[in-house]
């Protein structure tokens, strides 16, 4: 009688520990299983991104290389997605600047979902898209994957940009007379402003953006005391600050402005860009 009451209680006890043990573990275990429902849920949208978003957003999302569906390199129409304004931070730069009060997750899902202008579609089955409600889920997940320390400990624009488009050109140790050829190429493609603004020569229209066939004389007329020179230049660097009158559909939306605000960025990286192309638009 003792006997089995000592060997029941010590049954009890072990169970107590393996089951204790099991509990213990139970939220690892959950937490593994979550992490792998994610990782394949972004794997997924890593698919859907490829076949869907990049021939706008770029093949790595940061819209600067785009190819069409026959291997073409075309511009990138597409905002930057991989990018920090986007995804840094509880509430983004992008969050803020649009005005959203939600979660960044719920930002990145309605848009995706809703499509937003004249370019953006709409992805979700429920507004005419061609997307499931998982297939959006997924694609907002490799979305937001793109979040990093590293991306997130960079900074948003590398070169000290001067105030004035004069002191810019001025820094000859850094930039030499700009190239209008070489400008225009990277107008056309490296940039992409053609696919928002149109050709310069004016043969292809312009879709998003005013047309800046006549800019040069335009872009003195747009802000009191800055002639085209500085106008360009700022507007470029600075897309919100001054919002255009006319746009192909309308009035101009903004702010903040539908152009990309990472030209400062990309061309920190190589500021002759910036001298190339103010040359190709204004004959500087
Ligand atoms: C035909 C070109 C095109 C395609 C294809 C496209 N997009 Fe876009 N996307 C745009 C444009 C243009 C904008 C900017 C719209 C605006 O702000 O007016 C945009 C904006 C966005 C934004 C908001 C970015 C921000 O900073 O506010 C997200 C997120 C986005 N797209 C995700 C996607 C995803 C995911 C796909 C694929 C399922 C996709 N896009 C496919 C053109 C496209
Ligand atoms: C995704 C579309 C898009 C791309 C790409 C784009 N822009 Fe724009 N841009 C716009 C829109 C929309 C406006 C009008 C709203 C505003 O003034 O910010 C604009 C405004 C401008 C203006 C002011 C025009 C005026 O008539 O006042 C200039 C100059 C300009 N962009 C230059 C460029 C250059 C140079 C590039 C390439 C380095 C570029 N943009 C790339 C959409 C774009």
């Amino acid at each position: 009688m003792q006997l089995k009451i000592a060997i029941g209680t010590i049954a009890f006890m072990l169970a107590m520990m393996v089951f204790g043990y099991a509990a213990l573990r139970e939220p690892a275990r959950l937490g593994r299983f979550i992490n792998a429902e994610l990782g394949r849920s972004i794997e997924a949208g890593g698919n859907i991104f490829a076949n869907n978003c990049t021939t706008c957003h770029g093949i790595d999302g940061t819209a600067q290389e785009c190819y069409d569906s026959s291997g073409n390199q075309i511009a990138c129409q597409g905002l930057p997605l991989n990018y920090n304004a986007l995804l840094c931070g509880d509430k983004s730069q992008r969050m803020t600047d649009m005005g959203w009060q939600g979660t960044k997750r719920n930002y990145v899902l309605s848009v995706v979902s809703v499509g937003r202008g004249a370019i953006m579609p709409a992805w979700a089955e429920q507004f005419g898209g061609p997307l499931r409600p998982d297939q959006v889920e997924n694609v907002t997940n490799f979305v937001l994957n793109w979040e990093s320390e590293t991306l997130c400990a960079a900074p948003v624009v590398t070169y000290d940009w001067p105030e004035t488009a004069e002191e810019f050109l001025a820094r000859t140790d850094e930039v030499q007379p700009g190239d209008a050829t070489r400008g225009a190429e990277l107008y056309s493609v490296t940039y992409g402003c053609q696919a928002c603004h149109g050709s310069l020569d004016g043969a292809a229209p312009a879709a998003i953006g005013p047309s800046l066939v006549n800019i040069e004389t335009d872009g003195a007329t747009r802000v009191e005391g800055m002639d085209a020179l500085q106008y360009v230049y700022h507007s470029i660097l600075f897309p919100s600050d001054h919002i255009a009158p006319e746009c192909p559909t309308g009035p101009c939306a903004g702010p903040p402005s539908a152009m990309p605000a990472n030209f400062g960025a990309r061309m920190g990286e190589a500021p002759q860009d910036m001298a190339d192309i103010l040359a190709a638009l204004l004959g500087e």
